[in-house]
């Protein structure tokens, strides 16, 4: 049996490129293994996107923690209402951010970040982690990001909840 994947070709629409993403992810959920699932997850987008860091912050029932990512190391807990993340969180609503330095209250795991997405991850109507994006390069991300990204969230919410699960 072949393991290799093949790269998806990303000089399609990034609508296209999400949508081609969207069916490999679902090829690669696998719910009796959450974490390694979600680590194909952030390595599938990592290889696609090229992005600084990409991965998903969960709840454990009193704050965010970080989960499968692919990047440089980041921080392992943020509170509901800190940085990016935790707004998103509190929300339940993308947040797409061109500059980190003009959002109030970023969260800096690295100074070489620049530009960053954070999305929901939703549960029956209730957020229970974020997917975070960061780019080195300012004004990176945009609504088509923003929509292909919540597609993605939908698909990675039941593993994202065992992991909430296995803290709650
Ligand atoms: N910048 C985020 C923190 C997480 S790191 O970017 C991976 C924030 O402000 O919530």
């Amino acid at each position: 049996m072949s393991t290799e994947f093949l790269s998806i070709d990303t000089t399609q629409s990034k609508t296209e490129v999400y949508k081609l993403v969207a069916e490999q992810l679902n090829s690669l959920v696998d719910t009796t293994n959450p974490a390694g699932s979600l680590a194909h997850f952030a390595a599938l987008l990592k290889d696609t996107f090229q992005w600084w860091w990409i991965g998903v912050y969960y709840s454990n029932g009193s704050e965010l923690q970080v989960g499968p990512y692919q990047g440089p190391l980041a921080c392992s807990y943020i509170a509901f209402n800190r940085g990016v993340c935790g707004h998103a969180y509190t929300t339940a609503k993308s947040i797409v951010v061109p500059d980190v330095e003009e959002f109030p209250g970023h969260i800096a795991c690295s100074s070489a970040s620049k530009s960053e997405i954070v999305v929901p991850i939703l549960n029956n109507g209730m957020v229970i982690g974020v997917i975070d994006a960061d780019s080195e390069f300012l004004n990176h991300f945009d609504d088509d990001d923003r929509i292909g990204l919540e597609s993605l969230a939908s698909i990675i919410a039941p593993l994202v909840l065992s992991l909430c699960k296995l803290k709650n």
